[in-house]
Formats: C-alpha cells, structure tokens, sequence
C-alpha cells in the first residue's frame, strides 16, 4: 500500500489552530451554564465541556488526517493510538479554573512525531506544530518547530514570541504549582522558601500550558511543576523553545514524556541554570 505523505507543518499548524479555537467557542459559550462536574482521581477533575471539546478537535483532527493517532487527556478508546503524527491534546488546561468560572484556562493541541527504541517501543515525542488557545483572552499562542513563536491577539494582529531578558533572580517572576498530594506541597513549599528571598515575585495561575506560553511570552521568568503529563506541555513546550526559552526536567535533561508525573522547568533560557542550582539544592 503507498504511504500517505506527511503533511507539512503548516498543514498540521492550521488543524491545530482550527480545532483549538473551535473547542474554546465551545468554552466561552458554556461559561455561564451550570456545569458537571466529576471527579477522576485525587484532586483531579473532569467537565462536560472538557469531554464535548476533546471530541470537538478529535473529530476535526480526524477529517483532516484519518491515519493520525491520539494521545488525548480525557480516555477515550476509540481513538487510533498510533500513526505517524500523534496529536496530544488537553481540552481544557486547568479545569479546577474552569469548573469554578476562573479564567484562566486554555486548550492545547500539538502534533508530535513519535519517537521509537529498537524494540519499536515509543519513547518520547517531538512537537512539531502546536497552539495554546486562551479562549477568555481570545489569545492564540502558536509555534512550528525551527520557524519561531507566535501570539495572535483579540484584533488578528499577530506578535512575535520572545521570552524575557530578565538574567537574575532579583528582577525574576516565577509561577509555580503546589501539586496534589502532600509530599509534592511540602516539596513546593520548601522550594518557595530557597526563592523567596531572592525573587522579585511568585504567582501561581491553574493551568501548565498557560504558564509555559506565558514564560514564552515574557510575562513570567520561570515556571516549574512536579506533576506534569505530556498534554500539559506537548504544544506548550515548543511554543516556549521557539520563543527563545529552555524547557527540561530537574537534571536539565529532557522531559520524561510517558511518566504519568513528570517535573518541568521552563524558563527564559537566562536563568535557567540558576533556577536548576535552587531547585536540585533543595530537594527533599
Ligand atoms: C493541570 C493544570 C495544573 C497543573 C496540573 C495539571 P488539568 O491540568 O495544568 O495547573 O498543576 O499538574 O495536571 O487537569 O487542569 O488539565
Ligand atoms: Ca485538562
């Protein structure tokens, strides 16, 4: 059978861009519905609206590219796993946010290359084209991999990403997460503590991708969280590296991309180092 060609960036680009909007105007219509409400693990929430926007993208991704596979956060096992593009998507990034008529949210939606061991096993993942929609900012943050970042605003006046030039702690904002169970709180707790004298200060806004594309856009120095899974980061973290930033785990290695609680450390590149030093210094 002929292999289908793979598309090229910007084919994935507009798919990702199409479906991710779509899915917010579901967002935005539902803000003031009642909604439902369920729990699917420790401190960990699922909506309608989440479910009804992940099918929304499936569905669109799916027209476009019948052969592509899903690596999607709501389970959902009728979708193909594999296929020579994965598309992971988090329908909505920061549902607790969402579920409580908080802003701050967004949809995610990155097409990776899969990557194999010898024993055909996928190991890690390669974006190569994503977008992070803040529906309530009607904030478009894109990025291909190798051609920069960029942020269309409200107007469709497109800004080019850049990440700060901020290069010490004193001057430095940092966004951060306090995780779930109870050692991940004292860890971040400890963690503050080594910052808090230094840093200029510290916020802490719900949603991963929004913080990654918000150090992409300059608006926070450093953000870092310990119960990080690849929807969290997938478009995120290229938007973030196309605009200039560094993106790792706590070694300064890459992201563990198939853990179910990976950490992250994105910053603006400059203090990174820095930030990696205070972080492995205070480990409990
Ligand atoms: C969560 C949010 C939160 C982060 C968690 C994520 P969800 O994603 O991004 O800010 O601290 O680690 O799992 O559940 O809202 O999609
Ligand atoms: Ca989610």
């Amino acid at each position: 059978m002929d292999q289908i060609p793979l598309p090229s960036l910007p084919q994935l680009l507009n798919v990702a861009r199409d479906t991710a909007v779509s899915a917010g105007q579901l967002a935005r219509e539902k803000w003031y519905a009642p909604r439902d409400v369920q729990s699917k693990g420790f401190r960990d929430l699922v909506t309608d609206v989440d479910v009804a926007a992940q099918k929304m993208i499936v569905t669109g991704i799916l027209q476009a590219f019948p052969d592509h596979g899903f690596l999607p956060e709501e389970e959902d096992d009728s979708l193909p796993q594999a296929g020579p593009i994965i598309w992971i998507i988090d329908p909505i990034d920061g549902t607790t946010n969402y579920s409580r008529q908080q802003p701050n949210f967004a949809i995610s939606v990155a097409a990776t290359r899969p990557i194999f061991d010898a024993q055909q096993n996928i190991t890690a993942y390669e974006p190569l084209a994503g977008v992070v929609y803040d529906p309530m900012r009607h904030e478009l943050f894109s990025a291909m991999k190798g051609e920069g970042a960029r942020l269309e605003d409200g107007s469709g006046h497109r800004h080019t990403l850049k990440v700060s030039t901020v290069d010490n702690l004193q001057n430095a904002v940092l966004c951060l997460s306090l995780g779930s169970s109870e050692l991940r709180r004292q860890q971040a707790q400890k963690w503050l503590h080594a910052f808090n004298e230094d840093i200029f200060t510290v916020r802490s806004i719900g949603s991963a991708t929004l913080s990654l594309v918000w150090v992409a856009a300059g608006r926070f120095d450093i953000y870092f969280n310990q119960n990080i899974k690849a929807w969290d980061v997938a478009a995120g973290a290229l938007i973030l590296q196309e605009a200039g930033g560094e993106f790792s785990n706590l070694a300064g290695d890459g992201f563990a991309w198939l853990s179910p609680q990976a950490e992250c450390v994105a910053t603006n590149g400059r203090i990174h180092t820095t930030t990696l030093q205070i972080l492995n210094d205070h480990k409990i």
